[in-house]
């Protein structure tokens, strides 16, 4: 059994990257405290609920931590100087005072009335937007913002703002850098569940409303998660997730009606199968009333599917979602879906063309409870990919964006890679869909093409490492995820800065240097990995670290082709895989030819001599040897600028980040020289700077 256990101990030094963003530190600026006081006295809860509960604990956590003294709670409203209240709560008459907002959303207003006496009413449009406006108003007051810039209307973008666990009851996780599953350990769920509880504090707090808690490969133990013999301990973790307005989803296996043994077939069209599924379902809502519903890894990497009964993927999820509906459940059902046994001789088949080619023909043949999630990219979350065509190439089923938090590609939280940068060059990404201005991020939340059901999806970066993330910056790539998913709009800019003050205050040297590492990470670690847009070259199976042929003779269709003249992969239209030609125009014709397409997704779509001069006028394997040269010495400067800050913040978080930051240069070099020293061998071109190449 799941006990709350309370006596979770963390200690002084951990305490800081323990908390995160949600830090709550006191405010010393006596003015704005005395100001903040006199608005923050107390407390009118106008009706509770479990949510509404998570939110006033909440607001009287963060003010006495802030303002050192806790609110009272007032009966009466006019006592109140806060004001909690959905919009049903207000009579109908009075509601004109505040904006429309749609679901999930809230308003504050900061009401100056003739008294003199200020009230904030924080007014969500169910008690979700309540607990959203308290995190709001939270924020503002960790920001030091001026009253009047407390107030605010709100709706997030993204309907479902999902992320996804990679947890396995064994208590590893897979593609994870931070530790253990705070969830699950020695094949069953752990005891201390405040781990749990301050987790799904730090996702609401960035508005994160669906969690799916275990990996979306489903092995034998974790497929009997949906079975009874587990399924008080998935409600307890589930109840504490609702608390917080996140709703709870499992991963299953397809083939679990054959993998417990209970029948010999999963073909979805079977009747027998669906009568399990029913059975299976109808336990679990009697456990979980508002259960989520199912992710679905199928016929993907080795996992089973519909494919294996001649059956197609709209088969398999409908069936699913048949089951679900009465109960309102839904289906995310993955499209990472291609061939992970390609000869690597064969120049035909190509991966990138794979989920386009399976879903694109069943478009508008899935029930709208079902959602597909398609990876930003048509690989698997590169530094660098072109956009999944098959965003925008759907037009009539619902579908979400699929990010990935861990850094399974990007530097393992080891190396430093900031990666809102690179998902807001994904949500700007104009897909001209629909004509120009066809942006992914009004795709995915559905406005474009009327969808019922849109959102983002994202693996989490997190374990049980006191710091959350392994890398205490890495924090920001979480927080960012949730800012980003409630409001695409926002800048990268504004959410950096707005978690480096959360983080670590106000003091503007340590603002502006901390922003400055993350902003360029992503680039950095970029220009020291694979170039211009090919892709992989990493230690097989781990991931991390440079292998240049690591993948090149692999059954995994993740090819570079370099040989003594060039590199590259021919996606073209006329000569190549014909990839380019999922996209619409201009951008199919844009990658289509080898002088409009932009270098750093050349080598994605073109081969190429490592003679070609590319659009800022180096050639390739020039840009090869100064981008690898330069990484590194970024890298360093990095390590510069972080040891400014010794005695600055907390020392804890300093020496965890000093410490990665070594062995990222370690990295970085060893990238630098396998990757100049085999294209250097492969292509006999020298250096013109004449460094270093071995
Ligand atoms: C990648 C990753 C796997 C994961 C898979 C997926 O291939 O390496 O660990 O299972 O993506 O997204 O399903």
């Amino acid at each position: 059994m799941i006990e709350e256990n309370t006596d979770m101990m963390i200690s002084e030094e951990d305490l800081s990257s323990y908390k995160a963003w949600l830090q709550y530190k006191q405010i010393t600026n006596e003015p704005l405290k005395a100001t903040y006081l006199k608005m923050l006295k107390s407390i009118h809860i106008v009706s509770n609920s479990n949510i509404v509960d998570s939110a006033v604990k909440e607001l009287l956590l963060g003010i006495e931590a802030m303002l050192g003294r806790r609110p009272t709670i007032e009966k009466s409203p006019a006592e109140a100087t806060i004001i909690l209240e959905t919009i049903t709560d207000i009579e109908v008459d009075d509601r004109d005072r505040f904006s429309q907002v749609g679901e999930d959303g809230f308003e504050i207003i900061v009401h100056h009335n003739f008294s003199e006496k200020t009230q904030i009413f924080l007014a969500g449009q169910s008690e979700k937007g309540v607990l959203y406006a308290v995190f709001s108003l939270l924020r503002s007051l960790q920001l030091h913002r001026p009253v009047d810039r407390w107030a605010t209307i709100e709706t997030p973008k993204n309907r479902l703002r999902m992320i996804n666990q990679w947890d396995n009851i064994d208590g590893t996780i897979e593609r994870g850098y931070a530790g253990c599953s705070i969830f699950f350990k020695d094949n069953t769920f752990r005891e201390n569940i405040q781990r749990i509880k301050d987790y799904a504090r730090l996702l609401a707090s960035v508005g994160i409303n669906a969690i799916s808690i275990n990996n979306v490969n489903v092995w034998d133990i974790e497929t009997n998660l949906i079975t009874r013999e587990y399924l008080p301990k998935v409600r307890q973790v589930s109840d504490i997730f609702n608390r917080y307005g996140i709703s709870m989803f499992l991963s299953i296996n397809y083939a679990s009606p054959i993998t417990m043994g209970e029948l010999d077939t999963a073909d979805p069209l079977d009747k027998r199968v669906k009568v399990w599924w029913e059975e299976k379902v109808r336990d679990i809502y009697r456990y979980i009333p508002n259960f989520g519903g199912f992710v679905v890894k199928a016929d993907s990497e080795g996992r089973s599917g519909p494919f294996s009964y001649n059956r197609d993927h709209a088969d398999g999820a409908n069936m699913l979602a048949q089951v679900l509906k009465p109960f309102n459940g839904i289906v995310v059902w993955r499209c990472f879906v291609y061939n992970h046994l390609q000869d690597w001789r064969d120049r035909q088949t190509d991966r990138a063309r794979a989920a386009y080619d399976h879903f694109k023909p069943i478009d508008g043949k899935f029930l709208d409870n079902v959602i597909l999630q398609i990876k930003n990219g048509p690989m698997d979350f590169q530094v660098r990919e072109p956009i999944s065509p098959l965003l925008g190439g759907l037009k009539e089923t619902n579908y979400m964006l699929e990010l990935q938090i861990t850094q399974e590609y990007t530097g393992q939280q080891i190396d430093l890679c900031y990666l809102i940068p690179q998902w807001k060059e994904i949500l700007n990404f104009d897909t001209h869909a629909k004509g120009e201005g066809t942006k992914i991020k009004d795709i995915v939340n559905g406005d474009v093409f009327g969808n019922r059901l849109g959102g983002i999806a994202a693996v989490s970066n997190i374990g049980d490492n006191m710091n959350w993330t392994g890398h205490t910056l890495a924090q920001a790539n979480l927080y960012g995820f949730g800012r980003l998913t409630w409001d695409p709009d926002l800048s990268t800019e504004e959410i950096t800065q707005e978690w480096v003050n959360l983080t670590f205050g106000h003091n503007s040297q340590v603002v502006e240097n901390i922003q400055a590492i993350l902003l360029k990470s992503w680039l950095v670690y970029e220009n020291y990995s694979s170039p211009l847009g090919i892709g992989w070259m990493v230690n097989p199976n781990h991931h991390y670290g440079p292998n240049i042929d690591g993948y090149e003779y692999s059954k995994w269709g993740t090819y570079h082709y370099a040989d003594r003249d060039g590199i590259g992969v021919d996606r073209t239209v006329d000569t190549g895989t014909g990839y380019a030609g999922q996209y619409f125009s201009p951008n199919a014709e844009i990658y289509n030819n080898l002088e409009k397409c932009p270098d750093e997704l050349l080598l994605f779509f073109q081969h190429v001599s490592y003679r070609h001069v590319l659009q800022s006028g180096k050639t390739v394997i020039q840009h090869i040897y100064d981008t690898h040269f330069d990484g590194v010495e970024q890298v360093k400067g990095f390590i510069d600028n972080w040891c400014k800050l010794e005695g600055e913040i907390d020392q804890t978080i300093f020496n965890n980040v000093r410490e990665r930051l070594q062995l990222q240069l370690q990295n970085a070099i060893e990238w630098r020289d396998q990757v100049n020293t085999y294209f250097y061998r492969k292509s006999g071109i020298s250096d013109q700077h004449n460094r270093m190449i071995y």
